[in-house]
């Protein structure tokens, strides 16, 4: 027999939002698949994925709620926001009008939360500022208008793996 005690095991419920195309899917397939998927298909209303990680001695189950980015879908995407108790944003690197638009997914999060729920802000598609550097939104943007929400923050690249792990272990361990 297994002489060690059972590790404690704790449900977090997890929002991810953003602009239809910035990567939420591929962000989720990522860290729970560790597989990357260069063709798009848009989320229809709302998927998602358990996955469970072990952090100290704990486990933490991670239930992560993909919602769709699209206009038609906006107003059932602010139900998922009840009893969250994480929410990621995410934004694409490589396009200004993803960023601008966090800005209203800000205000619809702090509208439908509740108090202490742990923001993560994402700035995905890091790879594609590389070779051909396509980037237009600076590190140093994302990281002071996260600072501004008090959000925690993380460039990341579903595509090849960069800081998927990293941030969701970030945003784990700040999880009550
Ligand atoms: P909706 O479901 O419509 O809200 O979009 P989404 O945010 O879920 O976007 P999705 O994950 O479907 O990705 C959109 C497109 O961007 C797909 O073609 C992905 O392969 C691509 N993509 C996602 N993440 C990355 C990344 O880190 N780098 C690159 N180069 N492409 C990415
Ligand atoms: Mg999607």
């Amino acid at each position: 027999t297994d002489p060690r005690p059972p590790k404690r095991e704790r449900l977090f419920k997890v929002v991810f939002v953003g602009d239809s195309g910035v990567g939420k899917s591929s962000f989720i397939h990522r860290f729970c698949n560790d597989q990357f998927n260069p063709s798009f298909s848009a989320t229809i209303g709302v998927d998602f994925q358990v996955k469970s990680i072990e952090m100290e001695d704990q486990i933490i189950v991670l239930q992560l709620w993909d919602t769709a980015g699209q206009e038609r879908f906006r107003s059932i995407t602010k139900q998922y926001f009840r009893k969250a108790d994480g929410v990621v944003v995410l934004y694409d690197v490589t396009s200004e009008a993803s960023f601008t638009s966090v800005k209203n997914w800000m205000v619809s999060v702090q509208d439908g939360v509740e108090e202490g729920t742990i923001i993560l802000m994402v700035g995905n598609k890091t790879d594609l500022s590389e070779n051909d550097d396509k980037r237009v939104v600076k590190l140093k943007d994302g990281s002071k208008l996260a600072m501004s929400y008090d959000a925690l923050f993380y460039e990341t690249s579903a595509k090849n793996g960069t800081n998927i792990k990293e941030a969701v272990e970030a945003l784990a361990s700040l999880l009550k």
